[in-house]
């Protein structure tokens, strides 16, 4: 352990922060050492952490106080919040400030933030194509995340931001895979006409933040986006025909029959899907696939991560 840096992952037991301890673990010699924190250690996904060699802390985002010792003593932080836990994006900000205050009294030297877009900057809340949600925002898990990058800023905290991209793993998880319609025939659907569709392997994500920390202070003070991939939604459909053997069509459904879904957060969602599709160039352009392939030798494209997935899709009726 002596010489190592120590890395302290928020969100160690989802998606981001699960696919950064695994990455730290899978290279011994790498020079890192990783601190996984939870709210609860004797949770079955905490276990396996521990059983895989991490030291396992429980902390929780809404304690400062927890925070600042999970984070003692680390080099490094990635700092996530789950906004699909609460809904609320200042909740969210609460949480971040929690993370930030905790960083700069335990005299962390890089954090990676795990944020998004602030789609006002795009999509003022006077621009009617799309409805404001909850007084002020147009798409809340993104906005709220972007209007709070500031914070470890002001406060003096070594920071990265790290712009993530839509999961391929929404296809196993999140109920987007593809589905029969009335003629018996399976459909992927989106609201995104033919623009691009900018998305990561969500374990390719913890993988990349591995690769920001790897490579020192030439990331810090910086936004970096990454994706695996950008693929419109008929070329998502002509690899899951390919990959399935049967044919799969991709429907270009309009945001607002997206946010009639009524599923919790639809409106968010569908809101989500107009800004990707009405700021396309910009969205894609910010994701460069080329840096986060240096970040990760191993990243994965839509194709590579179907071939790998098929089997867990559920292919909903
Ligand atoms: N789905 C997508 O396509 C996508 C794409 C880009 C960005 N995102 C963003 O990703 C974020 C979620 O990250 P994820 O997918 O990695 O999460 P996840 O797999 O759902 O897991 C949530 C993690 O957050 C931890 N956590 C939640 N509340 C906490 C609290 N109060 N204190 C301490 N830990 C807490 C949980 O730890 P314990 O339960 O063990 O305590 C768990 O490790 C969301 O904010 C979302 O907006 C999602």
């Amino acid at each position: 352990m002596a010489g190592k840096k120590l890395i302290a992952v928020v969100g160690a037991t989802g998606a981001q922060g699960g696919g950064l301890v695994r990455a730290i673990l899978a290279d011994p010699s790498g020079g890192f050492t990783v601190r996984a924190i939870t709210r609860k250690a004797s949770s079955d996904k905490a276990k396996a952490l521990a059983q895989l060699g991490a030291e396992v802390v429980e902390a929780d985002l809404e304690d400062v106080a927890s925070l600042k010792k999970a984070f003692t003593g680390a080099y490094g932080v990635y700092a996530v919040t789950n906004f699909w836990e609460h809904f609320s994006p200042e909740k969210e900000q609460a949480q971040v400030r929690n993370m930030a205050d905790a960083a700069r009294a335990a005299g962390v030297q890089h954090v990676i933030w795990s944020t998004l877009e602030d789609t006002r900057r795009w999509v003022p809340l006077t621009d009617d194509r799309m409805p404001t949600l909850g007084g002020k925002w147009k798409v809340p898990h993104f906005d709220g995340k972007g209007e709070i990058d500031h914070v470890w800023r002001d406060l003096g905290v070594p920071t990265t931001n790290l712009l993530t991209s839509f999961y391929w793993d929404n296809f196993i998880y999140f109920g987007m895979g593809p589905k029969k319609g009335p003629d018996g025939k399976l459909n992927i659907a989106f609201p995104m006409g033919d623009r691009k569709l900018s998305g990561i392997a969500a374990g390719d994500i913890g993988a990349a933040a591995y690769g920001i920390f790897k490579a020192g202070p030439e990331y810090i003070g910086k936004t970096v986006g990454i994706a695996g991939d950008h693929v419109s939604g008929a070329d998502m459909a002509a690899a899951f025909s390919r990959e399935l053997g049967q044919k799969v069509g991709y429907v270009a459904m309009e945001p607002a029959a997206y946010r009639a879904l009524g599923f919790p957060g639809a409106d968010d969602l569908g809101n989500m899907f107009q800004f990707y599709r009405d700021f396309n160039d910009d969205f894609v352009a910010a994701r460069s696939l080329e840096t986060t392939r240096k970040l990760n030798p191993k990243l994965q494209s839509f194709d590579q991560w179907l071939a790998a997935n098929k089997k867990a899709i559920p292919l909903e009726s």
